[in-house]
């Protein structure tokens, strides 16, 4: 028997929809590992009731939350504090809930820099980026991508607008495009950021924009390899990427990160990914 004023603190994942979430999965394992006695749940928040939720939650004792879509801007403006990559990215991914207040972090674009060069050993310094899409995921990675110092970065989006607009925030290394302009330009490291791919579709991209030894990246997760990967690394297997991969190391890696601001302790995240992959 637990002595009755040891309390296991509780976390949580909000979104809408939220049945598919890894994220349970993920902290489970991250808690069992590090001995951090923790509960991990997730919830389906109304679209239209995400600072009700927060509140609520709060008032019953839960730690923190895990924000996913649709609600990373709903979290921006119920928190109290914000990180400074939370401020960049416009978004709140992780929630702390603090006795003085809700603290607002942003670990995605984190988690995306980690997996690129720890996991998949591909340093972005001096490399020629391409980021494809310009809404809130595009955002959420711009300024960690930038911090790595790459020789330059190109937003190529369907609306050149969105495109002009987000590689204002970036400074003179970033350049917008249209996905047509693109004809003629090679890339060492392209990331797909789009939300194409939940229909199953692809960005209309030129052929011939993967440099020699170049790496694809895509944002969202599949199923698994070959035939069960997503639609983009499908597309650019057969136009000239030497590498892929899809963004499951990335969400393992931006949970570990949200582990670290609720508990100060940072989990190993191999053995959770070989885990999902397998
Ligand atoms: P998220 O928060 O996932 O980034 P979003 O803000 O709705 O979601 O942005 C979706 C991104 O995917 C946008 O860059 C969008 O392009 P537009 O700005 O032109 O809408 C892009 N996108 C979605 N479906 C696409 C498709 N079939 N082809 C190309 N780009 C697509």
């Amino acid at each position: 028997m637990r002595p009755k004023d040891i309390v296991t603190d509780r976390y949580l994942v909000l979104g809408n929809p939220v049945a598919h979430s890894q994220s349970p999965r993920i902290h489970a394992e991250f808690s069992r590992a590090t001995g951090e006695d923790i509960a991990y749940t997730r919830l389906l928040v109304p679209l239209d009731g995400f600072a009700q939720a927060v509140a609520t939650l709060r008032a019953d004792g839960f730690r923190g939350a895990n924000v996913t879509v649709p609600f990373k801007e709903d979290a921006f403006r119920c928190a109290t504090r914000l990180s400074a990559r939370a401020t960049a990215a416009g978004a709140v991914n992780t929630l702390r809930f603090d006795p003085d207040g809700t603290f607002g972090d942003n670990t995605d674009g984190c988690g995306l820099v980690t997996d690129l060069r720890s996991n998949l050993g591909v340093p972005i310094a001096g490399r020629r980026v391409l980021l494809v899409g310009a809404g809130g995921a595009a955002r959420g990675v711009l300024q960690p991508l930038l911090a790595e110092n790459p020789a330059g970065l190109v937003i190529a989006n369907r609306t050149l607008a969105r495109a002009e607009a987000l590689a204002a925030l970036g400074g003179t290394l970033v350049r917008p495009s249209t996905l047509e302009a693109l004809a003629g330009v090679r890339f060492d490291i392209v990331i797909n950021s789009t939300s194409a791919g939940i229909a199953g579709e692809v960005p209309p991209l030129p052929d011939g924009l993967f440099a020699a030894g170049a790496m694809a990246y895509d944002m969202m997760y599949g199923k698994g390899t070959g035939a069960d990967r997503t639609a983009f690394l499908a597309w650019a297997q057969t136009h000239g990427a030497s590498a892929g991969a899809d963004g499951l190391g990335m969400l393992v890696e931006q949970a570990a990160e949200a582990f670290f601001v609720w508990r100060g302790v940072r989990p190993a995240t191999a053995p959770v990914l070989a885990m999902l992959r397998g």
